[in-house]
């Protein structure tokens, strides 16, 4: 079953009387529990297509359907409850909240789904045990390393099981080794949820360690690869 479609998606945005064109027509498909890396040179377009499937901005042509819904039908309150209920959403700053401890920022998407409390801490310690770290579960950012602190973002990605995980440039900010950790977390996700995974980065030793990977040019896919 296919996710995600993309036809023809353009994406052009208008600075005053400048139009910048981000996204020229992509054609792309995604089955359900794919892993997929989104590779390209800065300005081709990556974080826009994410935006896009990310149901967080609008396309200007084309067609795009996720879970078989047309997204052009899908009025603001029907995008906003999608992307609380089935898109999780992993950034290159960890964004935490610098003043709750691990554990809490993890719940924090659960609390805005209304779940009971003592529902928030067995979620949340739920899936720190899955990406290794509910030792750290009490300790505030500032006392993880980055790579802790991605972890605790890819946990609050998933707590509320969402069906599709979108990360733009998760590992930019870290060294290798941690980099490395969090694939292989996105790696273990993949099998053990089933999740559809798509994966924005620059390296493309990362990149080579999901299913596919699809590179963007000037806002096109310019070449597909399966690893
Ligand atoms: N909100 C925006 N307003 C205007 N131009 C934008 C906006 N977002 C992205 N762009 C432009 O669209 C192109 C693609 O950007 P982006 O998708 O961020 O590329 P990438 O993530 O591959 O670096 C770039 O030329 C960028 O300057
Ligand atoms: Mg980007």
């Amino acid at each position: 079953m296919n996710i995600i479609e993309m036809h023809g998606v353009h994406r052009v945005y208008e600075l005053g009387t400048v139009k910048v064109k981000a996204l020229n027509g992509i054609d792309f498909t995604a089955k359900k529990g794919e892993f997929i890396s989104i590779m390209g040179p800065s300005g081709s377009g990556k974080s826009t297509m994410m935006h896009m499937i990310g149901l967080l901005d609008d396309i200007t042509k084309g067609k795009m359907k996720i879970k078989n819904i047309d997204v052009s039908k899908m009025t603001e309150n029907m995008k906003t409850d999608f992307r609380l209920r089935e898109l999780g959403f992993v950034f290159q700053f960890y964004s935490l909240l610098p003043e709750l401890t691990a554990i809490e920022n993890v719940y924090i998407p659960l609390m805005l789904l209304g779940k009971k409390n003592h529902e928030l801490k067995s979620s949340a310690m739920k899936v720190l045990e899955m990406l290794g770290i509910a030792e750290r579960a009490n300790n505030y950012p500032h006392q993880l390393s980055g790579g802790e602190q991605q972890r605790v973002g890819i946990a609050r990605a998933i707590v509320n099981s969402p069906e599709i995980l979108l990360a733009d440039e998760p590992t930019a900010s870290l060294d290798s080794k941690s980099a490395d950790t969090v694939f292989q977390a996105f790696r273990e996700l993949n099998e053990k949820l089933k999740q559809t995974i798509i994966v924005v980065t620059h390296e493309e030793a990362l990149g080579a360690k999901a299913d596919r990977g699809i590179w963007l040019k000037d806002g096109i896919i310019v070449k597909e690869k399966k690893f």
